[in-house]
């Protein structure tokens, strides 16, 4: 399969990173070690000139901060939403932005966490944080005024950035079950600023209706209630009346914040009523991530004998990226 990706790490702070330093850039065909440059960028930054001019070698990568717990609240047994005071809360404005969250001194137990929001004011960023094993149960004692340990921000906490980033003075419409609506509140965030009219569309799913209410409030957020998966675990009518209704309204993006079972259906849905991909779609990035540096392999996907893909780091063409789940 040929598929087109695009480094969510492309000229950051931190490009080039290790991968390019042992001929493994997911982004440059020359550091690959490939006879010809196959770039398209368009933001002149070359990631093999900036390997040369710093010997050969990756820039400093990320290093774990450790950041002070300002606030805490309880949701329930098994979540917890945390505020951390960050040294520059502007670096995680970026879309997909997530974090690594430990308490433990161990880099073992680091599990990435999407970033809800950056609050400039307070310099803080928002975490959600669902204690299901072993890495996150030792959130569950967390106090305000504790410290722990971040690293980050990385960037592919979503797919579909460029899609997001681009869209300005449109409308869009934004489709969650459950927690997949915590990730997407930075997407409606993101939209907001760029003077977009964003419908939300919300089903509650099996979280709380109340956990979701009070992330809801907390962003002055309007939902429309809808009722997205069938006793079957099957899309409903309902989200295709919410495609087709974004159809008529000119929405220019639909954002999914579903669950990988469902955003491959989402995304054939759309693909069927917009065979020419005329509709820029964005969603969650629900991949196995565990060290985030495209380096371990866990959130993988083989695309053919010769490629594949870190879904921690890479973009993707949606409808392509819906074909691999
Ligand atoms: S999470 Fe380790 S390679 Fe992607």
């Amino acid at each position: 399969m040929d598929v087109y990706t695009k480094c969510s790490n492309y000229a950051t702070d931190t490009c080039p990173c290790v991968l390019a330093e042992r001929g493994q850039c997911v982004e440059c065909s020359m550091c690959r070690g490939e006879d010809f440059c196959t770039c398209t960028d368009t933001v002149s930054f070359c990631i093999q000139q900036e390997l040369i001019n710093h010997g050969g070698r990756a820039k400093p990568q990320r290093q774990s901060m450790r950041c002070e717990v300002t606030y805490v609240k309880e949701m329930d047994d098994v979540f917890r939403f945390i505020r951390i005071r960050v040294p520059d809360p502007e670096a995680f404005i970026h879309l997909g932005a997530y974090v690594f969250v430990r308490r433990d001194e161990n880099p073992f137990f680091d599990v990435p966490i999407s970033v809800l929001y950056e609050d400039y004011s307070s310099g803080t960023i928002g975490l959600f944080i669902q204690m299901v094993g072993i890495k996150t149960e030792c959130f569950r004692s967390i106090e305000k005024g504790d410290h722990i340990y971040v690293r980050g921000p990385y960037f592919n906490g979503m797919q579909g950035r460029g899609a997001v980033g681009h869209l300005r003075d449109g409308r869009a419409a934004v489709v969650c079950r459950g927690i997949g609506f915590m990730p997407s509140l930075h997407v409606i965030g993101a939209l907001w600023r760029n003077h977009n009219e964003v419908d939300v569309y919300l089903d509650w799913g099996k979280s709380g209706r109340e956990l979701l209410e009070f992330f809801k409030n907390l962003q002055e957020i309007h939902v429309t209630e809808v009722s997205l998966c069938d006793g079957k675990g099957e899309l409903t009518e309902d989200f295709d009346r919410v495609v087709a209704k974004a159809e008529a309204d000119g929405v220019g993006l639909i954002h999914l914040g579903l669950s990988d079972y469902l955003l491959k259906q989402a995304i054939g849905r759309i693909e069927e009523t917009d065979p020419h991909h005329r509709k820029a779609i964005s969603c969650i990035n629900n991949s196995h991530i565990c060290c985030g540096e495209g380096i371990c392999g866990a959130c993988t996907k083989d695309l053919g004998a010769d490629h594949t893909v870190h879904l921690c780091k890479e973009q993707l063409d949606l409808y392509e990226y819906g074909r691999l789940l």
